[in-house]
């Protein structure tokens, strides 16, 4: 397994090219498995899930081709990722195998176009995840008020529809507020139904935008999306065509909070700062700048960085997947922090190995409380999810002495070329091979 070894201290400055959104790219992936003819999208970063997806939607029938470089690339930065070719060849398969659910939960995605397209899916249950229980009810209760019928066997779920799926109005909120991928799967699916489905407590994450906005220009009727209300027009046929994937709002937080903890200056390249409102309103409490031009994002600091209080909400609060890379910059606050994490209520791995590096962080049920401290020291760290490990990699980068983390394959699962992003800004980072 790869390591990474960081000495701590140096001031991040320079220009970094924010890469296509994962979590956009991953349900709009399944989403293509409805098209006919040819879909292509552009921005689909180069990351492990991404591969876990293309053999998933490869063995259920799709044929895929990268092409070697972005025609449209004008930044002058390193070439974007080449356009990707979707097409459906075969339809006779249906089922989501275990041995590719269980390394990336997000293949619950291809049950919505699998019911709406071919009346059938398989989709081996998803097990349990390193930041908590992560059900899929929502999912099928969703699909199955549109007139899917579920069983499970085996682990699997398997999903049925006679006939069409069937519009209808329904809330589709759980106990922790609405489902993002749930939301997907459903529009998704409604989008093949027969007659209006409205969706009330949908999700209104960009991901979502950007997958209703793909589905439009395949012929889709929805409006709404970016809403709590989300209305669909089902539609007998799905045509492919062009996209671009939004740029990855995580990713740019994180190399935000990057400049920020190095009291460096950074240019971020390619983001929307609209989809991290709620994140620049907490950074500019702590004592962050964060401006804007056109479509760069500068982002400078102080020295000192002020103690605030946080929580994670549903959007456009502040994301739950930039929880602990907040943390590991708080964790230098002049004073004490709070972070209280209502998405994912069990996501604080990052809490330990943080403070093994000198943070002060006590942990109560939901909420994290950061005494800030002078310094943190570089130490041997565990990777244990993908953004506690992002965290872990800022910590390192301002820390004194070597830091070094252990099974950065988490790392991989989420930002593209991560190290070499940082190098090019001044980062002592070095991939060491396992
Ligand atoms: N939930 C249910 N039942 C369901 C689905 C969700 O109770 O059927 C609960 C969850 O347990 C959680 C809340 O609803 O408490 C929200 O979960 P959501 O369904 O929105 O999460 P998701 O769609 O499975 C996506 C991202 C996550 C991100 C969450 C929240 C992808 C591939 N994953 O997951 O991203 O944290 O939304 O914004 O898009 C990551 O990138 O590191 C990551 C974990």
């Amino acid at each position: 397994m790869d390591q990474f070894l960081i000495r701590g201290g140096s001031r991040l400055k320079g220009k970094i090219e924010i890469s296509g959104s994962k979590n956009s790219a991953l349900p709009i992936l399944a989403a293509c498995m409805m098209a006919e003819g040819k879909t292509t999208l552009k921005s689909v970063p180069r990351l492990s899930d991404i591969d876990s997806m293309l053999k998933l939607i490869g063995e259920l029938g799709c044929h895929t081709y990268r092409h070697e470089s972005d025609s449209e690339s004008t930044s002058g930065g390193p070439a974007l990722n080449g356009p990707l070719d979707i097409t459906v060849t075969d339809e006779k398969v249906c089922e989501a195998r275990y041995d590719i659910v269980k390394t990336m939960r997000a293949s619950i995605c291809v049950l919505g176009p699998l019911l709406a397209k071919r009346g059938k899916a398989i989709v081996s249950i998803p097990g349990g995840c390193a930041i908590g229980d992560r059900p899929v009810d929502l999912h099928v209760r969703g699909l199955m008020k549109l007139g899917a019928e579920f069983h499970t066997d085996n682990g699997n779920i398997i999903g049925e529809v006679r006939g069409r799926l069937k519009g209808c109005r329904m809330y589709l909120g759980g106990a922790q507020g609405p489902t993002v991928l749930g939301t997907i799967n459903v529009l998704c699916a409604a989008a093949l139904a027969e007659g209006e489905t409205v969706l009330v407590g949908a999700a209104c994450e960009p991901e979502v935008v950007d997958c209703a906005d793909m589905l439009n220009k395949m012929g889709a009727k929805i409006k709404g999306h970016g809403t709590p209300e989300i209305r669909i027009e089902g539609v007998d046929k799905l045509i492919g065509c062009e996209h671009r994937i939004i740029p990855d709002r995580i990713e740019c937080g994180t190399f935000i909070i990057a400049a920020a903890i190095t009291n460096g200056e950074l240019e971020l390249k390619h983001c929307n700062l609209d989809h991290l409102i709620a994140v620049n309103d907490r950074l500019e409490e702590v004592g962050i700048k964060v401006s804007r031009e056109n479509g760069t994002i500068f982002v400078s600091s102080t020295r000192r960085l002020n103690a605030i209080e946080m929580t994670t909400q549903p959007f456009p609060g502040f994301p739950t997947d930039l929880q602990a890379q907040l943390m590991a910059l708080l964790c230098l606050s002049d004073g004490m922090s709070v972070i209280t994490e209502r998405i994912f209520p069990d996501r604080f791995l990052h809490v330990g190995e943080l403070n093994r590096m000198g943070a002060r962080i006590r942990k109560e049920g939901p909420t994290a409380i950061i005494q800030g401290v002078k310094e943190l020291q570089g130490a041997t760290v565990m990777c244990s999810d993908l953004r506690a490990s992002a965290a872990l990699v800022l910590a390192g980068l301002v820390a004194k002495g070597t830091t070094r983390l252990d099974r950065v394959y988490h790392i991989d699962r989420g930002y593209e070329k991560i190290e070499q992003k940082l190098i090019a800004v001044g980062a002592d980072i070095e991939r060491v091979r396992g």
